[in-house]
Protein backbone atom coordinates (compact mmCIF):
# COMPACT_ATOMS: atom_id res chain seq x y z
CA UNK A 1 0.00 0.00 0.00
CA UNK A 2 1.33 3.95 -0.70
CA UNK A 3 0.45 6.01 1.64
CA UNK A 4 -2.74 6.79 0.27
CA UNK A 5 -3.93 3.26 1.37
CA UNK A 6 -3.72 2.48 -2.96
CA UNK A 7 -1.82 -0.76 -3.89
CA UNK A 8 1.54 0.19 -6.26
CA UNK A 9 1.18 -1.86 -8.49
CA UNK A 10 -2.05 -1.09 -10.01
CA UNK A 11 -3.24 -2.22 -13.29
CA UNK A 12 -1.42 1.19 -14.96
CA UNK A 13 1.54 0.50 -13.44
CA UNK A 14 1.70 -2.90 -14.53
CA UNK A 15 1.12 -1.72 -18.10
CA UNK A 16 3.68 0.60 -17.78
CA UNK A 17 6.04 -1.76 -16.59
CA UNK A 18 5.46 -4.04 -19.70
CA UNK A 19 5.06 -1.70 -22.61
CA UNK A 20 8.49 0.42 -20.92
CA UNK A 21 10.49 -2.84 -21.21
CA UNK A 22 12.16 -2.37 -24.78
CA UNK A 23 13.08 1.32 -24.13
CA UNK A 24 14.64 0.95 -20.79
CA UNK A 25 17.12 -1.85 -22.55
CA UNK A 26 17.27 0.85 -25.25
CA UNK A 27 18.49 3.30 -22.78
CA UNK A 28 20.66 1.45 -20.42
CA UNK A 29 22.48 0.09 -23.74
CA UNK A 30 23.39 3.84 -24.42
CA UNK A 31 24.51 4.29 -21.16
CA UNK A 32 26.79 1.00 -21.65
CA UNK A 33 28.12 2.66 -24.92
CA UNK A 34 30.23 5.03 -22.88
CA UNK A 35 33.60 3.38 -21.92
CA UNK A 36 33.43 5.29 -18.50
CA UNK A 37 36.85 2.85 -17.24
CA UNK A 38 38.09 5.01 -13.84
CA UNK A 39 41.45 3.97 -13.13
CA UNK A 40 42.78 4.37 -17.11
CA UNK A 41 43.33 8.42 -17.55
CA UNK A 42 42.81 7.85 -21.31
CA UNK A 43 38.81 7.65 -20.48
CA UNK A 44 38.65 10.74 -18.10
CA UNK A 45 36.19 12.21 -20.78
CA UNK A 46 34.35 9.09 -20.74
CA UNK A 47 33.67 8.96 -17.13
CA UNK A 48 32.50 12.48 -17.13
CA UNK A 49 30.32 11.80 -19.84
CA UNK A 50 28.98 8.77 -18.64
CA UNK A 51 28.22 11.06 -15.65
CA UNK A 52 26.59 13.58 -17.63
CA UNK A 53 24.24 11.32 -19.58
CA UNK A 54 22.98 9.79 -15.94
CA UNK A 55 22.67 13.81 -14.78
CA UNK A 56 20.95 13.86 -18.43
CA UNK A 57 18.02 10.78 -18.38
CA UNK A 58 17.73 11.66 -13.90
CA UNK A 59 16.39 15.11 -15.37
CA UNK A 60 14.28 13.59 -17.88
CA UNK A 61 12.38 11.75 -15.76
CA UNK A 62 11.56 14.71 -13.07
CA UNK A 63 14.56 14.28 -10.09
CA UNK A 64 15.09 17.33 -9.29
CA UNK A 65 17.80 19.44 -8.00
CA UNK A 66 20.50 17.08 -10.21
CA UNK A 67 23.85 18.15 -9.88
CA UNK A 68 27.24 16.71 -11.70
CA UNK A 69 30.10 17.60 -8.31
CA UNK A 70 33.28 17.91 -9.43
CA UNK A 71 35.69 16.36 -7.29
CA UNK A 72 39.90 16.22 -7.62
CA UNK A 73 38.89 12.60 -9.13
CA UNK A 74 36.01 11.53 -11.11
CA UNK A 75 32.59 13.82 -10.64
CA UNK A 76 29.90 12.22 -8.42
CA UNK A 77 26.25 12.61 -9.48
CA UNK A 78 23.44 13.92 -7.15
CA UNK A 79 19.52 14.32 -7.35
CA UNK A 80 16.66 14.10 -5.34
CA UNK A 81 12.83 13.69 -5.23
CA UNK A 82 11.77 15.29 -1.38
CA UNK A 83 7.65 15.80 -1.82
CA UNK A 84 6.26 13.57 -0.35
CA UNK A 85 6.47 14.91 3.01
CA UNK A 86 8.73 15.43 5.73
CA UNK A 87 6.83 12.40 7.78
CA UNK A 88 7.54 10.06 4.71
CA UNK A 89 11.12 8.00 5.06
CA UNK A 90 13.98 9.11 2.32
CA UNK A 91 15.91 6.54 0.76
CA UNK A 92 19.46 7.16 -0.24
CA UNK A 93 19.98 5.43 -3.12
CA UNK A 94 23.52 4.79 -3.94
CA UNK A 95 25.25 3.32 -7.22
CA UNK A 96 28.39 3.97 -9.40
CA UNK A 97 28.85 4.38 -13.03
CA UNK A 98 32.67 3.84 -13.58
CA UNK A 99 33.68 0.41 -14.63
CA UNK A 100 36.59 -2.05 -14.38
CA UNK A 101 38.89 -2.19 -17.76
CA UNK A 102 38.16 -4.71 -20.29
CA UNK A 103 41.61 -6.65 -20.57
CA UNK A 104 41.86 -9.10 -21.55
CA UNK A 105 39.93 -7.71 -24.88
CA UNK A 106 40.25 -10.38 -27.42
CA UNK A 107 38.69 -12.64 -24.94
CA UNK A 108 35.04 -10.85 -25.30
CA UNK A 109 32.74 -12.49 -27.83
CA UNK A 110 31.07 -9.43 -28.51
CA UNK A 111 32.89 -5.66 -27.84
CA UNK A 112 32.33 -4.70 -24.49
CA UNK A 113 31.15 -1.26 -25.11
CA UNK A 114 28.59 -2.70 -27.64
CA UNK A 115 25.99 -3.76 -25.35
CA UNK A 116 24.84 -7.19 -27.31
CA UNK A 117 21.82 -9.37 -26.74
CA UNK A 118 22.62 -13.01 -26.50
CA UNK A 119 19.29 -14.90 -25.27
CA UNK A 120 18.06 -13.15 -22.19
CA UNK A 121 21.51 -11.75 -21.18
CA UNK A 122 23.13 -8.45 -22.42
CA UNK A 123 26.35 -8.42 -22.52
CA UNK A 124 28.65 -5.09 -21.39
CA UNK A 125 31.34 -3.82 -19.29
CA UNK A 126 28.95 -2.14 -16.70
CA UNK A 127 26.01 -4.21 -17.43
CA UNK A 128 25.90 -5.58 -14.27
CA UNK A 129 28.65 -3.76 -12.23
CA UNK A 130 27.10 -1.79 -11.50
CA UNK A 131 25.07 0.47 -14.09
CA UNK A 132 22.60 -2.07 -15.13
CA UNK A 133 21.30 -2.06 -11.69
CA UNK A 134 21.77 0.94 -10.65
CA UNK A 135 19.48 2.46 -13.98
CA UNK A 136 16.75 0.13 -12.95
CA UNK A 137 16.35 2.24 -9.64
CA UNK A 138 15.98 5.27 -11.83
CA UNK A 139 13.90 3.26 -14.14
CA UNK A 140 11.37 2.77 -11.02
CA UNK A 141 11.11 5.91 -10.03
CA UNK A 142 10.25 7.21 -14.02
CA UNK A 143 7.86 4.08 -13.88
CA UNK A 144 6.03 5.74 -10.90
CA UNK A 145 6.84 9.29 -11.84
CA UNK A 146 5.18 8.58 -15.19
CA UNK A 147 2.04 6.92 -14.00
CA UNK A 148 1.32 8.43 -10.70
CA UNK A 149 3.40 11.92 -11.16
CA UNK A 150 4.80 11.32 -7.57
CA UNK A 151 6.85 9.06 -5.31
CA UNK A 152 5.79 7.56 -1.98
CA UNK A 153 8.70 8.92 -0.29
CA UNK A 154 11.52 11.02 -0.77
CA UNK A 155 14.39 9.76 -2.83
CA UNK A 156 17.89 11.25 -3.10
CA UNK A 157 20.75 9.15 -5.33
CA UNK A 158 24.36 9.35 -4.70
CA UNK A 159 26.07 8.07 -7.11
CA UNK A 160 29.93 8.00 -7.84
CA UNK A 161 32.27 7.24 -10.90
CA UNK A 162 35.28 5.89 -8.21
CA UNK A 163 33.76 2.95 -7.17
CA UNK A 164 35.94 0.69 -8.66
CA UNK A 165 39.12 2.72 -7.42
CA UNK A 166 38.77 2.85 -4.13
CA UNK A 167 35.81 5.56 -4.13
CA UNK A 168 38.32 8.40 -2.60
CA UNK A 169 36.09 11.50 -3.68
CA UNK A 170 33.37 10.49 -2.31
CA UNK A 171 34.96 9.37 0.91
CA UNK A 172 35.93 13.04 1.03
CA UNK A 173 32.71 14.59 0.10
CA UNK A 174 30.38 12.37 1.88
CA UNK A 175 31.00 13.54 5.76
CA UNK A 176 30.99 17.32 4.87
CA UNK A 177 27.37 16.62 3.33
CA UNK A 178 25.29 14.72 5.71
CA UNK A 179 22.70 17.04 6.37
CA UNK A 180 22.33 17.51 2.31
CA UNK A 181 22.13 13.75 2.06
CA UNK A 182 20.20 12.66 5.09
CA UNK A 183 18.23 9.77 4.95
CA UNK A 184 16.89 6.61 7.00
CA UNK A 185 17.68 3.82 4.96
CA UNK A 186 20.39 3.38 1.90
CA UNK A 187 19.95 1.07 -1.07
CA UNK A 188 22.89 -0.82 -2.73
CA UNK A 189 22.21 -2.67 -5.99
CA UNK A 190 25.48 -3.20 -6.87
CA UNK A 191 25.67 -6.83 -5.22
CA UNK A 192 24.55 -10.23 -6.93
CA UNK A 193 21.55 -12.47 -5.30
CA UNK A 194 22.23 -16.14 -5.64
CA UNK A 195 20.49 -17.85 -9.01
CA UNK A 196 18.22 -16.19 -11.18
CA UNK A 197 14.65 -17.22 -8.82
CA UNK A 198 16.58 -16.71 -5.20
CA UNK A 199 17.14 -13.01 -4.01
CA UNK A 200 19.53 -12.79 -1.37
CA UNK A 201 20.14 -9.89 1.19
CA UNK A 202 23.62 -9.42 1.72
CA UNK A 203 24.47 -8.37 5.73
CA UNK A 204 27.90 -8.17 5.38
CA UNK A 205 30.47 -7.51 2.58
CA UNK A 206 34.55 -7.67 3.25
CA UNK A 207 37.08 -4.51 3.76
CA UNK A 208 40.41 -4.46 1.30
CA UNK A 209 43.26 -3.84 1.52
CA UNK A 210 45.58 -3.49 -1.92
CA UNK A 211 48.97 -2.39 -2.45
CA UNK A 212 52.33 -3.47 -4.26
CA UNK A 213 55.80 -5.48 -2.98
CA UNK A 214 58.39 -4.55 -4.57
CA UNK A 215 61.98 -6.40 -4.77
CA UNK A 216 64.93 -4.27 -5.37
CA UNK A 217 68.11 -6.22 -6.58
CA UNK A 218 71.04 -4.30 -8.57
CA UNK A 219 70.61 -1.14 -9.40
CA UNK A 220 69.77 -1.84 -12.95
CA UNK A 221 69.41 -5.14 -15.34
CA UNK A 222 71.98 -6.88 -15.62
CA UNK A 223 73.41 -10.06 -18.22
CA UNK A 224 72.05 -13.39 -16.82
CA UNK A 225 75.52 -14.69 -18.59
CA UNK A 226 77.83 -12.44 -16.87
CA UNK A 227 75.83 -12.36 -13.48
CA UNK A 228 73.99 -14.92 -12.59
CA UNK A 229 74.89 -17.16 -9.84
CA UNK A 230 76.71 -14.09 -8.60
CA UNK A 231 73.60 -12.26 -7.39
CA UNK A 232 70.32 -12.88 -5.71
CA UNK A 233 67.41 -12.52 -9.14
CA UNK A 234 64.64 -10.08 -8.35
CA UNK A 235 62.03 -12.49 -9.55
CA UNK A 236 63.35 -15.46 -7.54
CA UNK A 237 63.37 -13.96 -4.38
CA UNK A 238 60.01 -12.02 -4.41
CA UNK A 239 58.35 -15.87 -5.49
CA UNK A 240 60.13 -16.79 -2.29
CA UNK A 241 59.10 -14.03 -0.45
CA UNK A 242 55.11 -14.19 -1.83
CA UNK A 243 55.31 -18.31 -0.99
CA UNK A 244 55.77 -17.67 2.40
CA UNK A 245 52.14 -15.35 2.68
CA UNK A 246 50.33 -18.63 2.95
CA UNK A 247 50.81 -21.49 5.11
CA UNK A 248 50.09 -25.12 4.03
CA UNK A 249 46.34 -24.82 5.63
CA UNK A 250 45.40 -22.20 3.35
CA UNK A 251 46.16 -19.38 6.08
CA UNK A 252 47.89 -16.53 5.90
CA UNK A 253 51.02 -16.60 7.46
CA UNK A 254 51.80 -12.74 8.42
CA UNK A 255 52.12 -11.92 11.68
CA UNK A 256 49.11 -10.26 13.97
CA UNK A 257 46.69 -10.77 10.49
CA UNK A 258 44.37 -12.78 12.59
CA UNK A 259 44.72 -10.64 15.61
CA UNK A 260 41.48 -8.72 15.58
CA UNK A 261 39.48 -11.39 13.62
CA UNK A 262 36.25 -12.37 16.36
CA UNK A 263 35.63 -16.46 15.86
CA UNK A 264 32.30 -17.03 13.53
CA UNK A 265 29.50 -17.56 16.61
CA UNK A 266 27.95 -20.85 16.09
CA UNK A 267 24.62 -18.71 15.13
CA UNK A 268 26.10 -17.12 12.42
CA UNK A 269 27.82 -20.91 11.29
CA UNK A 270 24.39 -22.18 11.25
CA UNK A 271 23.05 -19.05 9.42
CA UNK A 272 25.40 -19.47 6.69
CA UNK A 273 25.69 -22.86 6.20
CA UNK A 274 21.75 -22.29 5.22
CA UNK A 275 23.05 -20.64 1.75
CA UNK A 276 22.49 -23.24 -0.89
CA UNK A 277 26.08 -22.59 -2.52
CA UNK A 278 28.73 -25.06 -1.67
CA UNK A 279 31.86 -26.98 -3.59
CA UNK A 280 29.95 -27.77 -6.59
CA UNK A 281 28.47 -24.51 -7.39
CA UNK A 282 32.39 -23.47 -7.34
CA UNK A 283 33.86 -25.51 -9.30
CA UNK A 284 30.79 -25.05 -12.21
CA UNK A 285 31.34 -21.21 -12.14
CA UNK A 286 34.85 -21.15 -11.67
CA UNK A 287 36.18 -23.96 -14.14
CA UNK A 288 39.33 -24.63 -11.32
CA UNK A 289 39.68 -28.88 -11.03
CA UNK A 290 39.30 -28.59 -6.70
CA UNK A 291 38.25 -25.89 -4.06
CA UNK A 292 41.25 -23.93 -1.92
CA UNK A 293 41.10 -22.08 0.64
CA UNK A 294 41.25 -22.29 4.65
CA UNK A 295 40.83 -25.46 6.31
CA UNK A 296 38.05 -25.63 8.48
CA UNK A 297 35.48 -23.45 6.68
CA UNK A 298 32.90 -23.61 4.69
CA UNK A 299 33.05 -22.30 1.05
CA UNK A 300 30.69 -19.69 1.92
CA UNK A 301 32.81 -18.78 4.94
CA UNK A 302 35.79 -18.94 2.98
CA UNK A 303 34.18 -16.20 0.97
CA UNK A 304 32.11 -14.11 3.19
CA UNK A 305 33.43 -14.32 6.14
CA UNK A 306 37.10 -15.00 6.68
CA UNK A 307 40.25 -12.81 5.62
CA UNK A 308 42.47 -13.38 2.61
CA UNK A 309 45.48 -12.62 1.18
CA UNK A 310 45.55 -12.60 -3.11
CA UNK A 311 48.38 -12.06 -5.60
CA UNK A 312 46.34 -10.01 -8.16
CA UNK A 313 49.53 -9.13 -10.46
CA UNK A 314 53.01 -10.35 -10.37
CA UNK A 315 55.63 -8.84 -13.07
CA UNK A 316 59.62 -8.34 -13.39
CA UNK A 317 62.40 -8.65 -16.31
CA UNK A 318 61.36 -9.88 -19.79
CA UNK A 319 57.75 -11.01 -20.89
CA UNK A 320 57.89 -10.32 -24.63
CA UNK A 321 57.76 -12.95 -27.51
CA UNK A 322 60.83 -15.44 -27.32
CA UNK A 323 63.43 -15.24 -24.70
CA UNK A 324 65.98 -12.68 -23.04
CA UNK A 325 68.56 -13.15 -20.91
CA UNK A 326 68.44 -10.74 -18.32
CA UNK A 327 68.10 -10.59 -14.09
CA UNK A 328 65.78 -7.23 -13.83
CA UNK A 329 66.50 -4.70 -11.50
CA UNK A 330 62.90 -5.21 -9.57
CA UNK A 331 60.34 -7.40 -9.47
CA UNK A 332 56.57 -6.26 -8.06
CA UNK A 333 53.80 -7.94 -7.00
CA UNK A 334 49.90 -6.62 -6.78
CA UNK A 335 48.60 -7.82 -3.60
CA UNK A 336 45.35 -7.59 -1.87
CA UNK A 337 43.72 -8.61 1.36
CA UNK A 338 39.95 -8.98 1.89
CA UNK A 339 39.12 -8.22 5.48
CA UNK A 340 36.07 -8.88 8.16
CA UNK A 341 35.08 -6.91 11.03
CA UNK A 342 37.63 -5.61 13.66
CA UNK A 343 40.55 -5.92 11.21
CA UNK A 344 41.95 -2.55 11.29
CA UNK A 345 42.37 -2.00 6.99
CA UNK A 346 45.13 0.59 8.11
CA UNK A 347 47.34 -1.42 9.89
CA UNK A 348 47.28 -4.53 7.44
CA UNK A 349 50.09 -2.75 4.83
CA UNK A 350 52.55 -2.16 7.42
CA UNK A 351 52.14 -5.71 8.73
CA UNK A 352 52.80 -7.48 5.71
CA UNK A 353 56.14 -5.19 5.47
CA UNK A 354 57.11 -6.34 8.91
CA UNK A 355 57.29 -9.41 8.26
CA UNK A 356 58.55 -9.55 4.75
CA UNK A 357 61.63 -7.23 5.81
CA UNK A 358 61.78 -9.79 9.00
CA UNK A 359 61.92 -12.90 6.52
CA UNK A 360 63.69 -10.93 3.10
CA UNK A 361 67.19 -11.96 2.44
CA UNK A 362 70.28 -9.66 2.84
CA UNK A 363 70.98 -10.35 -0.87
CA UNK A 364 67.94 -7.85 -2.28
CA UNK A 365 65.97 -4.87 -0.38
CA UNK A 366 61.75 -5.45 -0.11
CA UNK A 367 58.94 -2.40 0.21
CA UNK A 368 55.60 -2.68 0.76
CA UNK A 369 53.08 0.26 -0.84
CA UNK A 370 50.01 0.78 0.54
CA UNK A 371 47.40 2.09 -2.34
CA UNK A 372 43.86 1.37 -0.81
CA UNK A 373 42.13 0.51 2.06
CA UNK A 374 38.99 0.24 3.80
CA UNK A 375 37.31 -1.53 6.34
CA UNK A 376 34.59 -4.18 6.50
CA UNK A 377 30.89 -3.45 6.69
CA UNK A 378 27.81 -5.51 8.73
CA UNK A 379 24.69 -4.56 8.66
CA UNK A 380 22.24 -4.50 11.29
CA UNK A 381 19.46 -7.68 10.79
CA UNK A 382 17.15 -6.96 13.05
CA UNK A 383 15.77 -3.50 11.94
CA UNK A 384 12.55 -3.03 10.13
CA UNK A 385 13.49 -1.87 7.02
CA UNK A 386 15.30 -5.55 6.46
CA UNK A 387 12.08 -7.01 7.03
CA UNK A 388 11.25 -4.50 4.26
CA UNK A 389 13.96 -5.82 2.10
CA UNK A 390 12.77 -9.40 2.60
CA UNK A 391 9.36 -9.01 1.92
CA UNK A 392 10.07 -6.37 -1.36
CA UNK A 393 12.32 -9.55 -2.72
CA UNK A 394 9.24 -12.02 -1.73
CA UNK A 395 6.74 -10.03 -3.41
CA UNK A 396 8.09 -9.74 -6.90
CA UNK A 397 10.26 -13.31 -7.07
CA UNK A 398 7.52 -15.27 -4.80
CA UNK A 399 10.53 -16.74 -2.29
CA UNK A 400 11.94 -15.88 0.72
CA UNK A 401 15.74 -13.94 0.10
CA UNK A 402 18.26 -16.05 1.58
CA UNK A 403 20.76 -13.77 4.38
CA UNK A 404 24.40 -14.29 3.40
CA UNK A 405 27.84 -12.75 4.09
CA UNK A 406 29.70 -11.61 0.68
CA UNK A 407 33.48 -11.77 -0.15
CA UNK A 408 33.21 -8.05 -2.32
CA UNK A 409 33.78 -4.46 -0.96
CA UNK A 410 31.90 -1.61 -1.51
CA UNK A 411 34.42 1.07 0.20
CA UNK A 412 32.09 3.90 0.70
CA UNK A 413 29.41 1.47 2.32
CA UNK A 414 31.36 2.16 6.19
CA UNK A 415 31.05 5.50 5.56
CA UNK A 416 27.65 6.09 4.64
CA UNK A 417 26.70 4.09 7.99
CA UNK A 418 29.05 5.56 10.51
CA UNK A 419 28.07 9.63 8.90
CA UNK A 420 24.77 9.38 8.06
CA UNK A 421 23.97 6.57 10.94
CA UNK A 422 21.36 4.65 8.55
CA UNK A 423 20.91 0.85 8.17
CA UNK A 424 22.13 -0.20 4.48
CA UNK A 425 20.42 -2.43 2.33
CA UNK A 426 22.39 -4.59 -0.10
CA UNK A 427 20.09 -5.67 -2.54
CA UNK A 428 21.62 -6.44 -5.73
CA UNK A 429 19.71 -8.50 -8.68
CA UNK A 430 22.98 -9.63 -10.20
CA UNK A 431 23.71 -12.91 -10.78
CA UNK A 432 26.95 -14.99 -9.51
CA UNK A 433 27.97 -15.90 -13.17
CA UNK A 434 27.86 -12.25 -14.27
CA UNK A 435 31.45 -12.23 -15.10
CA UNK A 436 32.44 -9.01 -13.16
CA UNK A 437 35.84 -7.46 -13.68
CA UNK A 438 36.00 -10.15 -16.48
CA UNK A 439 35.08 -10.81 -20.11
CA UNK A 440 32.10 -10.81 -21.26
CA UNK A 441 30.38 -9.14 -18.49
CA UNK A 442 26.29 -9.40 -18.60
CA UNK A 443 23.47 -8.79 -16.93
CA UNK A 444 20.31 -11.24 -16.98
CA UNK A 445 17.96 -8.74 -18.49
CA UNK A 446 14.54 -10.94 -16.16
CA UNK A 447 16.23 -10.07 -13.25
CA UNK A 448 16.86 -6.13 -14.72
CA UNK A 449 13.05 -5.91 -14.95
CA UNK A 450 12.33 -7.69 -11.77
CA UNK A 451 14.59 -5.02 -10.04
CA UNK A 452 12.83 -2.09 -10.70
CA UNK A 453 9.77 -4.12 -9.65
CA UNK A 454 12.17 -4.15 -6.18
CA UNK A 455 12.84 -1.12 -6.09
CA UNK A 456 9.16 0.05 -6.49
CA UNK A 457 7.79 -2.74 -3.86
CA UNK A 458 11.21 -1.53 -0.87
CA UNK A 459 9.00 1.63 -1.36
CA UNK A 460 6.09 0.50 -0.72
CA UNK A 461 7.30 -1.84 2.11
CA UNK A 462 9.46 0.64 3.74
CA UNK A 463 6.40 2.75 4.58
CA UNK A 464 4.34 0.14 6.15
CA UNK A 465 7.74 -0.67 8.01
CA UNK A 466 7.77 2.77 9.07
CA UNK A 467 4.25 3.28 10.47
CA UNK A 468 4.72 -0.17 12.04
CA UNK A 469 7.86 1.20 14.02
CA UNK A 470 6.18 4.49 14.98
CA UNK A 471 8.51 7.04 13.40
CA UNK A 472 7.18 6.93 9.91
CA UNK A 473 4.74 8.38 8.14
CA UNK A 474 1.98 9.20 10.72
N1 LIG B 1 30.09 -4.76 -7.14
C1 LIG B 1 31.38 -4.91 -6.55
C2 LIG B 1 31.33 -5.37 -5.10
C3 LIG B 1 30.82 -6.77 -4.87
C4 LIG B 1 31.22 -7.81 -5.67
C5 LIG B 1 30.00 -7.02 -3.81
C6 LIG B 1 30.75 -9.10 -5.43
C7 LIG B 1 29.53 -8.30 -3.56
C8 LIG B 1 29.91 -9.35 -4.37
C9 LIG B 1 32.16 -3.61 -6.61
O1 LIG B 1 31.91 -2.88 -7.78
C10 LIG B 1 33.63 -3.93 -6.58
O2 LIG B 1 34.09 -4.63 -7.41
N2 LIG B 1 34.35 -3.38 -5.61
C11 LIG B 1 35.76 -3.51 -5.55
C12 LIG B 1 36.27 -2.45 -4.62
C13 LIG B 1 37.76 -2.26 -4.65
C14 LIG B 1 38.25 -1.88 -6.02
C15 LIG B 1 38.19 -1.20 -3.66
C16 LIG B 1 36.16 -4.90 -5.09
O3 LIG B 1 35.46 -5.53 -4.29
O4 LIG B 1 37.19 -5.41 -5.57
ZN1 LIG C 1 33.18 -3.92 -9.37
Amino acid sequence: MNRNGNAIFDSSLDTYLQNAQKNQLDELSDWLRIPSVSTLPQHKADVERAAEWLARKMTSVGLQNVEIIPTAGHPIVYADWLHAGDDAPTVLVYGHYDVQPVDPEEMWISPPFEPTLRGDDLFARGASDDKGQLFAHVAAIEALLATSGALPLNVKFLVEGEEEVGSQALADYLPSETEKLAADVCLISDTHILAPDQPLIIYGLRGIWAGEITVRGPSQDLHSGMFGGAVHNPNQALSALLARLHDSAGRVAVPGFYEDVQPLTVNERTALAQVPYGEAELLQETGVPAAWGEEGFTITERIGARPTLEINGMWGGFIGDGFKTVIPEEACAKVSCRLVPDQQSSAIGPMIERFLKQIAPPTIEVVVNTLQHAPATVVPLDVPEMQAASRAYNRVFGVEPVFSREGGSIPIATVVQESLAIPILFMGFGLPDDNLHAPNEKLHLPNFYRGIRVGIALMEELISSCLQCGNGAE
